[in-house]
């Protein structure tokens, strides 16, 4: 046993904290202790974001912070974990000298042999492990760890085969992969026991679970063999089933699900979130534009006609759903009018929240070989034109719940005392008088006022 300490920070999407929380359930499974500050661990372990620059640009900049804890501690050990670590590799080296160890998405089971190799050996050399896993899959250590709280992540397919032509996942995470359902089932029944209570099921497109199974079966697995449910061989195992295999056997109060891609998302799946009583009433169906022209040259697979079809569909089946997106402005090409019609499919939808990103080219990906040529200062405007556009909306939608009555399931002590935080099944944030008696309980909250971002309201009687 080693008393080691590590100190672990995440970038980038909830599949990098999942991952994260495996990371230290192995590593602390070792004998490592969890430290709360960099200042204090004998391993700093930044698991990285490719997905846009500026996630990169502040992985290396912290990473070129902490480099000089090593000036008085030679021993400490650097590493970059994660979509960075495979994308760049060898750069990383480069730019960052008292880097250590490099290991992307499919070696983070290998992190604690790389370590140990690290750590005993201590040749000065420098550990990659990037295209090449030490052990297969079925042998990871063992170990669990979970952020306390109400909510847990459950990965239910890794990788993604889309080709949309901004993103830097394909090559990051690889090929996708389904996990048997079992599995998952197994997975949200332990957390609910330990008194988890909000499951978000995680995978790039959640959608397109059941495609593919490690053993090759799967409704587009190389063997074309189609994976049936055991107890009723008529049903195709895809997504909306595991949904209603979730709902049906297990106790799970609330269950989201992210993200999902608008082209694999269908009536079957809206069916099934009216259907299940633990699904929650909440979608993030990223769009990213509003224009034709550019979801074509993004390759989205959809145009905004579809994507209006499935959110008018969705909202007959569930009327009251919160939707979220995501949006990319200043992809190569956006005019003027193009932007328009963005802003034009917001007003139209009225999300609850949007997530707007300016978009910034990623290695090696087909949109990358265009000109980034939407000015800095105009996708800077177009930015705070669809964020001030966006808080109108959000504003607008959260007054719907003025009056009503709605669950809420309470996280913990909100900024000021007195006063409680927690969501409601759409996601809403929702400030509860009351105080930490409440916590981690779910409450009927009267909504007494909604505020641009934030809901208040009293535990009804
Ligand atoms: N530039 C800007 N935003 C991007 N996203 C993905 N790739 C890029 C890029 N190259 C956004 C998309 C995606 C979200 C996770 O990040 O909107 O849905
Ligand atoms: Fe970032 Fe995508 Fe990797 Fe998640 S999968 S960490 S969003 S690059």
């Amino acid at each position: 046993m080693n008393s080691k300490t590590v100190f672990l920070q995440t970038y980038g999407c909830q599949m990098n904290e999942r991952d994260s929380e495996e990371v230290l359930g192995m590593l602390t499974a070792q004998g490592y202790e969890i430290a709360q500050a960099p200042e204090q661990a004998d391993v700093i372990l930044l698991n990285t974001c490719s997905v846009r620059e500026h996630a990169e640009e502040r992985a290396f900049g912290k990473m070129g912070e902490l480099s000089v804890l090593k000036r008085e501690r030679p021993e400490l050990v650097l590493g970059i974990i994660g979509c960075m670590a495979k994308l760049h590799q060898d750069a990383i080296f480069k730019r960052l000298p008292k880097v250590d160890l490099v290991a992307g998405p499919a070696e983070l089971y290998d992190l604690p042999y790389l370590l140990a190799e690290i750590h005993e050996k201590r040749q000065r050399g420098k550990v990659m492990a990037v295209g090449r896993a030490f052990r297969p899959l079925e042998q990871k250590p063992a170990g669990e760890y979970r952020r306390p709280g109400v909510g847990a992540f459950v990965t239910i397919m890794e990788g993604c085969d889309k080709s949309c032509t901004y993103c830097i996942v394909p090559k990051t995470r690889g090929q996708e992969v389904s996990r048997p359902a079992e599995e998952i089932i197994h997975e949200i029944a332990r957390l609910v026991e330990a008194g988890y209570q909000d499951i978000t099921l995680l995978g790039q497109n959640v959608n397109s679970y059941g495609k593919r199974f490690p053993d090759g079966t799967g409704y587009k697995g190389p063997l074309g063999r189609l994976r049936l449910l055991e107890e009723d061989p008529e049903t195709l195992l895809d997504f909306p089933t595991l949904l209603r295999l979730i709902d049906r056997r297990t106790n799970v109060k609330r269950l989201r699900f992210t993200t999902s891609h608008p082209f694999d998302a269908h009536e079957r799946l809206f069916e099934a979130m009216r259907d299940c009583r633990s699904v929650c009433d909440w979608l993030h169906l990223p769009v990213q534009s509003g224009s034709n022209r550019l979801l074509r040259a993004m390759r989205r697979g959809y145009t905004r006609e579809a994507y209006l079809d499935k959110v008018s569909r969705l909202r007959e089946l569930v009327p009251d759903i919160s939707l979220s997106t995501d949006i990319i402005i200043g992809f190569p090409g956006e005019t003027d009018d193009d932007f328009e019609q963005t802003a034009r499919l917001m007003r139209e939808v009225e999300y609850d929240s949007a997530f707007i990103f300016k978009y910034s080219p990623r290695p090696g990906t087909d949109a990358a070989a265009r000109e980034d040529d939407v000015p800095r200062e105009v996708k800077e405007a177009r930015n705070q034109t669809l964020l001030t556009l966006q808080d109108e909306i959000s504003q607008k939608r959260l007054q719907r719940f003025e009056g009503r009555e709605v669950e809420v399931l309470i996280e913990g002590q909100a900024k000021r005392p007195g006063q409680m935080f927690g969501r409601t099944r759409g996601n809403h944030g929702v400030v509860v008088t009351g105080d930490a008696e409440l916590a981690e309980r779910l409450v009927t909250v009267r909504i007494t006022r909604a505020l641009p971002h934030t809901l208040f309201g009293e535990v009804a009687a």
